[in-house]
């Protein structure tokens, strides 16, 4: 079910969701920085972050059906997430959010809150 008011039901649904994820791997597996962390095959990677960022946005929390609370600074402790690589994973987000065209206000307040998601993933010194 779609939540009004949310800014997953602002922005479309799935549709425009499922661009920035295509995008967004699309850039990681392309950046030198996020490489060495990913896996080979991004697939499942992108399956996840697809259904967190639904739930993210205000969507069907699918995510947590299958996986549980996210706990994503937990699930981020095995990786070494640098800020340099938080940097680079928000540049990839940024040109996702261009390529997708989301609309403003939206495209800005969604990486507003991406900015600061990514800030508390951030376990390890340069
Ligand atoms: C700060 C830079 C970040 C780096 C370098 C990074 C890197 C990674 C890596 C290496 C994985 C494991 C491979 C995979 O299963 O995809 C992962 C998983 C994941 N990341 Fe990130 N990530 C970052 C930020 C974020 C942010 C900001 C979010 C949320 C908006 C996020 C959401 C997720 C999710 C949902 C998963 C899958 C967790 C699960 O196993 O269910 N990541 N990330």
């Amino acid at each position: 079910m779609t939540k009004p008011g949310t800014i997953f039901e602002a922005i479309g649904g799935y549709e425009p969701i499922d661009k920035i994820i295509d995008s967004l791997y699309k850039h990681i597996g392309n950046n030198p920085k996020l490489i060495p962390i990913f896996p080979d095959d991004l697939a499942e990677s992108a399956r996840k972050q697809r259904l967190f960022l639904v739930q993210f946005f205000g969507g069907p929390s699918i995510y947590n059906e299958e996986r549980g609370h996210p706990m994503l600074r937990r699930r981020h402790m095995e990786f070494e997430v640098t800020p340099e690589r938080k940097d680079a994973w928000l540049e990839c987000m940024h040109k996702a959010l261009e390529e997708a065209e989301i609309e403003e206000p939206y495209r800005s307040a969604i990486f507003e809150r991406l900015v600061m998601t990514a800030q508390h993933m951030v376990n390890t010194r340069e």
